[in-house]
């Protein structure tokens, strides 16, 4: 007998963004050994996993209490806070976690990564967008600090230990303090020169 066309769709979909998790995790961590071993000890996992749910909670206003005591829980469980409200995409990694932070307006997209200590976050405490954009394909070095309502183009790499305040182009590398993007002969000063007063 057929199956309600509503039912099938939503429990294969479901089945496919774990196992696709689980396949972007496996590429991601040349240390990952098995299925079993990213389930049980991949916090970057777990978070992601939480935050999903925390997130479609979010969504429902009667529910967003819950939504950010969830949040609390994860991070008490992994190291890693991630404001219900943050929009992530499909096929991110946090590898490691400790220590990572990532704002309520803060919109990550599609095959992005992050190592451990990083933060997205904000730059003042006005209401509405304040968080980064990490466009499509973005790697975030560990302890790098991204903040500001600013825009990390498609496919760059923010080194280890930078910290970014403005917008990033597509496919740069930028390290240090202030963030430069590297290999422009000399490098571009990204930041606005007023922060530095
Ligand atoms: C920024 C990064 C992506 C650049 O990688 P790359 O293109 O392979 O760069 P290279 O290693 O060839 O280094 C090129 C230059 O950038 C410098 N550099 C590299 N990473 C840097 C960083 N995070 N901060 C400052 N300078 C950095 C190198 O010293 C080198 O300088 P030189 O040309 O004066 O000798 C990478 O170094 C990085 O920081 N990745 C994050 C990795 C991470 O967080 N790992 C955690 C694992 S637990």
């Amino acid at each position: 007998m057929n199956r309600p066309p509503a039912v099938a769709p939503v429990r294969l979909g479901w089945r496919r963004r774990l196992a696709e998790d689980l396949r972007t995790a496996a590429s991601r961590d040349p240390a990952a050994r098995s299925r079993l071993e990213l389930v049980l000890a991949y916090p970057g996992l777990h978070a992601l996993w939480l935050h999903r749910l925390a997130h479609r909670m979010w969504a429902r206003p009667g529910l967003r209490l819950a939504a950010r005591l969830l949040s609390h829980v994860n991070r008490a469980l992994t190291g890693i806070e991630i404001h219900p409200g943050a929009v992530i995409g499909r096929r991110f990694f946090i590898d490691h976690g400790m220590g990572v932070v990532i704002g309520e307006t803060a919109v990550v997209g599609d095959d992005v990564m992050l190592y451990h200590g990083v933060t997205l976050g904000g730059r003042s405490s006005s209401r509405g967008k304040r968080h980064p954009t990490l466009e499509d394909g973005v790697t975030v070095g560990a302890g790098a600090r991204i903040l500001g309502n600013i825009t990390i183009g498609a496919g760059a790499q923010v080194g280890a230990n930078a910290v970014v305040v403005k917008d990033v182009p597509p496919g740069a590398v930028v390290v240090g303090i202030p963030g430069r993007v590297r290999g422009t002969g000399g490098g571009e000063d990204l930041v606005d020169p007023a922060l530095l007063i």
